[in-house]
């Protein structure tokens, strides 16, 4: 048996990053299995997403549109192997994230990424950002999952999680975890429409689920360069940011229409993003009408959260007691 997980922080509607990177290679990957027994954990980080508050409003009202989200691509949350389910409903990950904390030493946590680069850009980070890779390594470690379907920017997490789960295990000398392995199913980082990584606190996502004016406004927003596309060449055109994104996110054919009509001189970039615009919502429409429906069911979402809730807390609560004895912690 092959567990996989893999999870998104719910901090405002995924975008296509995430979309392109977790979402679609993790469905096609359930949908493709016929091996059952493959168990899935998907999770709706609702936790991580705390060390970026606003407002309790906000955070329920992420938890509700992360999981429209999967269910708008169709996750097969009612397969026997597939457990998709909310992190903070499971409280044991909260209690292993405890045990773990006092096992890593602090001195290699303050040179993870994630503080290196709150350090430069937010000077007011709190103490959840840092200890971020350790909730993750609980949420890993309590399904002795094999495989994590990560993007290539958490690959340092994975890292962090295996060297947690190897210092318990060689402490108390006996493999009370299993030592997981990242799956990068899209080595390349997505940039943002200003040619930086995307993400949701650089403000610079597409973002398919919005509507349609302000989608829009993001694709036309592309970085390109201050030429005309007529005076540089093919090289330098390739590698704007809006070539990248394109690439990324059509098929073959149709980047190599768009190429084409480069080399042809037919086109220029306002059209090309026209084009990329008009893509996402041909590609994307279902899901986009579907996310909709979907957050109009609240109801529906509890109930399948819950339904994913009762799955999973099964083997959490006989892990962490498992955990407690054999750290000695049952007396
Ligand atoms: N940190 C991930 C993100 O940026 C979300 C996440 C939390 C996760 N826990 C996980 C991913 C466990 C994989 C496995 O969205």
């Amino acid at each position: 048996m092959l567990k996989f997980m893999t999870g998104i922080q719910s901090n405002g509607i995924p975008h296509i990053g995430n979309i392109i990177n977790i979402i679609l290679p993790t469905i096609s990957y359930i949908n493709n299995n016929n091996n059952k027994n493959i168990f899935f954990f998907i999770m709706i980080a609702d936790l991580h997403s705390l060390t970026n508050y606003s407002y309790p409003v906000i955070l329920k009202k992420n938890i509700y549109i992360n999981a429209a989200v999967w269910l708008s691509f169709n996750i097969k949350y009612n397969y026997k192997n597939v457990y998709f389910y909310r992190q903070s409903d499971i409280k044991e990950i909260n209690e292993l994230f405890w045990y773990l904390n006092c096992f890593y030493p602090f001195n290699r946590l303050k040179l993870s990424h994630c503080i290196k680069k709150n350090n430069t850009t937010n000077k007011t980070y709190n103490t959840g950002i840092m200890n971020y890779p350790i909730l993750m390594a609980s949420d890993i470690l309590l399904y002795d999952i094999d495989k994590v379907i990560i993007g290539i920017d958490q690959k340092q997490h994975i890292e962090i999680t295996r060297k947690i789960a190897n210092i318990i295990n060689k402490k108390i000398n006996k493999n009370i975890f299993n030592i997981p392995k990242s799956l990068i199913i899209k080595k390349k980082i997505i940039p943002g429409i200003d040619g930086v990584k995307m993400s949701k606190s650089l403000n610079n996502i597409i973002n398919i689920f919005e509507n349609k004016d302000i989608l829009e406004k993001q694709v036309m927003s592309i970085k390109t360069t201050n030429k005309s596309i007529y005076n540089i060449s093919y090289k330098e055109i390739k590698n704007t940011v809006l070539l990248k994104i394109y690439k990324l996110i059509t098929n073959k054919d149709e980047y190599k229409y768009i190429i084409e009509k480069i080399k042809n001189f037919n086109i220029g970039f306002y059209n090309i993003k026209k084009k990329l615009f008009n893509y996402i919502l041909y590609r994307f429409s279902k899901e986009r009408k579907k996310f909709i429906y979907y957050l109009n069911k609240k109801k529906l979402i509890k109930k399948i959260l819950l339904k994913g809730f009762v799955k999973s807390k099964v083997y959490a609560n006989k892990k962490i007691n498992f955990i407690k004895k054999e750290i000695g912690l049952k007396i």
